[in-house]
């Protein structure tokens, strides 16, 4: 998974800054990369790599990817990119069919009508969620008589345009921070996202979200949108869309899907159940580079009304005129590459079927982990695996079993943050870490948090092996530090 090598190491490296003196030969450059630069990545192709939602890529699409980069097309403007503005039209809706399965007749009207989008390709979900509340905003205060919209007025001449105290955008707890981001790049601030707790799984408290957009809107504050989750950065589990698309609709708010994770179990028929409700979203997020083997830049947010990107719709004087059949005119990245041909290759070469037999697999595999775990007394399942990562905690031997006090939760946390370092040190295999609040759902303020050993199965190359020698590094290590961490060893711990 990785050379072991220190990371200050490397930085002492790389520390120099001056401008090189002279060309070198693309030769010597690469004898460069091949000895100093390569043999110290992480090793994402590793099927003991089992800690990141971006898995290995498979070795077609780095012909794509090189493709992409020699032809050098730029997806801003129909005339610096042709065919692949038309490529990226008919990918965007083929996904858009995937997820919202209108009429094919629809399809045929939309595809190429340059007034109508079925989506907007970005490089990554933060951006893609970005865009979608950026949306959400502007038809929130849109253009009326005396108010030229939001886009136009900026935030406090649409607030008073409607009357309104405040405004915000709603979703759980559990949400990726990318919806802080672009509140605050949306002027509504941190502040102006109101986050709803979660179940012991952290799927959205659906009747604590009514409540709180209950008290909203009494306080006359204006909700831009309400934000379901299809399968969280923690746990990957899902919220319950259709109670949430309710909760949306009932105070007219915009209903965006972050499916940034999730999307792909639409290939599945035996998981996409769990989805139920993702077709009311009035957007939805999904990226390529995680569950469906892209390299990372392919990402793509899915617009249920074809007119819906109308509100942020700009042009300049030397390109993106109306009806130039721009796609920069609805995409917040100006200059952009060809990377619907990436979801274009995966559609075609992995395919559906493919697709839902990586899926399939995946969710098994963590089903399979998730039992191996709670057969070992070593480990803890933290929670059950909805989708495809699994939390789970080491528990010291004197403690398994017993009922812990509050120095024993920050021992137990301290612990295993202890084994994940000392296993991704090591280089052999590697889990990430996050930190849950199990309880909280329950009212209880006090609730501990709790350090998870976090494992993500996106690698199908993964075997029960491979997953067998996590958990025994895991159990080695955890031997090996038990006599830093004794419990008497407490207070110099937490
Ligand atoms: C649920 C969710 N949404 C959005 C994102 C952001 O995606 P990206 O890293 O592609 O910007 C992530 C990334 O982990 C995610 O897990």
């Amino acid at each position: 998974v990785g050379t072991g090598t220190e990371l200050a190491e490397l930085e002492r490296k790389l520390a120099r800054v001056e401008l090189p003196s002279a060309p070198v030969a693309y030769r010597e450059y690469l004898r460069y990369l091949f000895s100093e630069i390569l043999p110290h990545t992480a090793n994402t192709r590793s099927p003991r790599c089992l800690g990141h939602m971006t898995g290995p890529v498979p070795e077609f699409l780095w012909d794509v990817m090189l493709l992409i980069g020699a032809l050098n097309q730029n997806l801003a403007k129909r005339e610096a990119s042709m065919v692949f503005t038309a490529l990226e039209r008919q990918t965007v809706a083929t996904l858009h069919r995937l997820a919202y399965q209108f009429d094919p007749e629809y399809y045929q009207s939309v595809v190429h009508d340059e007034r109508s989008s079925c989506g907007i390709v970005t490089s990554g979900g933060t951006l893609a969620n970005l865009t979608a509340l950026w949306i959400a905003r502007n038809h929130a205060f849109p253009t009326r008589s005396g108010f030229a919209g939001v886009e136009a007025a900026g935030l406090s001449q649409a607030l008073r345009s409607q009357e309104c105290a405040d405004t915000v955008i709603v979703g759980s707890a559990a949400m990726h921070y990318s919806v802080d981001k672009s509140a605050g790049l949306l002027g509504l601030g941190e502040a102006g996202v109101r986050k709803v707790p979660v179940d012991g799984s952290l799927r959205i408290d659906v009747s604590e979200l009514r409540r709180i957009l209950r008290e909203i809107s009494a306080r006359g504050v204006r909700v831009i949108a309400v934000i379901g989750v299809a399968g969280n950065t923690d746990a990957g589990s899902i919220d319950r869309l259709d109670a949430v698309a309710d909760a949306a609709a009932e105070c007219g708010a915009w209903f965006h899907v972050d499916a940034a994770w999730g999307a792909p179990l639409l290939f599945s028929a035996r998981e996409r159940h769990k989805l139920a409700g993702l077709q009311r979203a009035d957007s939805i997020t999904v990226d390529g580079h995680k569950q469906m083997c892209l390299p990372i830049g392919a990402s793509v947010l899915l617009l249920k009304d074809r007119y819906s990107a109308a509100v942020i719709e700009k042009q300049s004087r030397y390109m993106l005129q109306e009806n130039s059949g721009d796609l920069g005119m609805r995409s917040l990245e100006g200059s952009r590459p060809a990377s619907a041909l990436l979801f274009h290759a995966g559609l075609h070469v992995i395919g559906p079927s493919g697709y839902e037999q990586i899926m399939d697999t995946h969710l098994d595999k963590a089903r399979l982990l998730a039992a191996r775990i709670q057969r070992r007394p070593e480990f803890q399942l933290l929670i059950e695996p909805e989708t495809n990562i699994v939390l789970y905690r080491y528990v010291p031997r004197l403690l398994r079993g017993r009922s812990l006090s509050a120095g024993d939760y920050a021992y137990i946390n301290a612990y295993n943050e202890a084994i994940q370092r000392a296993q991704s040190a090591a280089g052999r295999s590697f889990v990430s870490r996050t930190t849950i609040y199990p309880g909280a759902h329950r009212g209880n303020g006090d609730a501990k948090p709790v350090v998870a050993l976090r494992a993500v199965l996106v690698n199908p190359k993964t075997t029960e092996a491979d997953l067998d020698t996590v958990l025994d590094d895991q159990v080695r290590i955890a031997l090996e530090l038990e006599n830093r961490f004794r419990p008497e060893a407490e207070p110099a711990m937490v």
